[in-house]
């Protein structure tokens, strides 16, 4: 679907986040034909440049960044042709004159702070007292969101003072991955699977997003977060949430988030023995986590398993295990229900017996895998296996389903068609931090070390027993 003309304005143009992701996603839009050609986008940053120099930052981005069958030699000339640069003091008063100048009426305006939250009330505000911004302009902001519930609530007063929350996008990338929001329809627009959806028939729910990169690169920020800030309070909840919510009355920005914010409210306190951390070591010819993060002390943790309960009608007695690592086995993401044993058994090869599982993978090939028991083949009786009902979108959707696009673009082209579905409102990153804080304090109050896993492993040993101690295993990462 097209969206109207726009103006977007990076802030943080010449970033990491802007390189990687956001022009880079822009692009592909625009080579999908989802970018009217009047729009503009509208990079600001501190260093002093001209239109073609920073041109010729984006041209070398999406070089790196666009895969080669999606470079087209006239497109992306088309494409550069709609970026400006303007050289802008965050804090001070330099460049804010020529960015409203450059301005147009009667176009969706955005403004995306692709930069440290410390700046995001000084922008904020020289948006405003500018009258850059209208009351209809939308800003987007980056997590980290805060690092914990006061400094949050912080954030969420400073944009509040110019900004109304219908107009702020609070981006967590998740939510833009296709089998993400597949989780929605999956569960709501079939019949078969909401029934079952409940403690009564569901055993326990895993969710794994593993990584194998470590923290080189970014150690200095990430000593600071740890996997609890960095993934568990933002895109494993949001995970969580749209597995554990119940059906919203509507696909509408509200409707989901409030659904959303009753599931992190039902939270119960993490129990101490029901949360195991880890670090990566050094080993394959690579340093650990401590000589990434340049910290021989650190106590952050780089893999984090967790055991929790929803204390309401559907989930009581279902537990969710949690876990998140970098330097893994593999990479891959993916949400695990295992469904209950059938009340009673009319077949006398109870041995074979597996419990149904259906697993949605987020990446990679995103798909959807339920296994179902039938009866073994052939002349021997009544005996039973287990198989996959088995379903790769690349598969089952054909070129479709292989050019599915990038998180980021799709929340961007979201924010410029004003529905803040897939963003997290600011009372649901208060309540998350409001869950976690006590957790990490505690850990902090006792000095609790993570314990070192070889990378390559699926973590610490201890991890293991988190479930073995309920009868039950993690899948394998694989
Ligand atoms: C980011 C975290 O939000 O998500 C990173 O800060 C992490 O530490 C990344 O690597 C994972 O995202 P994805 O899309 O690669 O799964």
């Amino acid at each position: 679907i097209p969206v109207d003309i726009f103006d977007l304005v990076i802030f943080g143009g010449t970033g990491d986040l802007a390189r990687r992701k956001i022009l880079p996603g822009l692009y592909r839009r625009y080579l999908g034909g989802q970018m009217p050609a009047d729009s503009r986008i509208i990079a600001a940053a501190r260093s002093d440049m001209d239109d073609a120099g920073y041109r010729e930052q984006v041209r070398a981005a999406i070089a790196e960044f666009v895969a080669a069958d999606k470079r087209d030699p006239q497109v992306i000339e088309a494409f550069l042709s709609r970026i400006h640069y303007v050289a802008i003091d965050a804090t001070g008063t330099a460049g804010w004159a020529q960015l409203k100048e450059m301005m147009r009426p009667d176009v969706v305006r955005a403004f995306y702070f692709s930069v440290a939250p410390a700046l995001f009330g000084a922008l904020a505000e020289r948006l405003h007292d500018h009258a850059i911004a209208e009351p209809q302009s939308r800003i987007v902001v980056e997590k980290p969101f805060g690092r914990d519930l006061a400094s949050a609530r912080a954030l969420n007063r400073v944009l509040a003072q110019h900004f109304a929350e219908e107009q702020i996008y609070r981006i967590d990338h998740y939510l833009g991955k296709e089998t993400v929001q597949n989780l929605m329809a999956v569960r709501f627009a079939n019949i078969l699977f909401e029934p079952l959806w409940k403690a009564q028939y569901i055993d326990h729910v895993q969710i794994t997003v593993a990584e194998t990169v470590g923290v080189g690169g970014r150690g200095a920020y990430y000593d600071t977060s740890g996997a609890m800030r960095d993934m568990v309070q933002n895109h494993m909840m949001q995970l969580l949430c749209l597995i554990a919510m119940e059906p919203p009355y509507h696909f509408d920005p509200n409707a989901v988030r409030d659904e959303k914010l009753k599931v992190i409210r039902a939270l119960d306190p993490v129990r101490p023995e029901d949360i195991v951390r880890g670090q990566y070591l050094a080993g394959g010819g690579q340093e650990g986590y401590v000589a990434h993060s340049g910290n021989p002390h650190s106590r952050t943790e780089s893999y984090i398993a967790m055991k929790l309960h929803i204390s309401n009608w559907r989930w009581k007695g279902t537990p969710f295990y949690l876990r998140t690592g970098k330097r893994l086995r593999a990479r891959t993401s993916e949400i695990a229900i295992t469904f209950r044993e059938p009340p009673h058994s009319i077949f006398d090869d109870a041995e074979d017996w597996r419990e149904n599982v259906l697993v949605i993978r987020l990446q990679p090939d995103e798909g959807i895998n339920l296994k179902v028991m039938i009866k073994e083949p052939g002349p021997g009786g009544m005996r039973l296996t287990q198989v996959p009902l088995d379903m790769s979108f690349a598969e089952a959707l054909g070129e479709e389903g292989r050019d599915i696009p990038d998180a980021y673009e799709r929340l961007i082209m979201d924010v410029i068609r004003g529905n803040q579905t897939l963003f997290m409102r600011g009372d649901e990153v208060e309540a998350a931090w409001a869950w976690v804080d006590p957790i990490i304090d505690a850990w902090e109050r006792r000095g609790d070390r993570p314990k070192g896993y070889e990378p390559g492993t699926s973590g610490p040993e201890d991890a293991l027993m988190l479930m073995h101690r309920d009868g039950r295993r993690w899948r394998e990462i694989r």
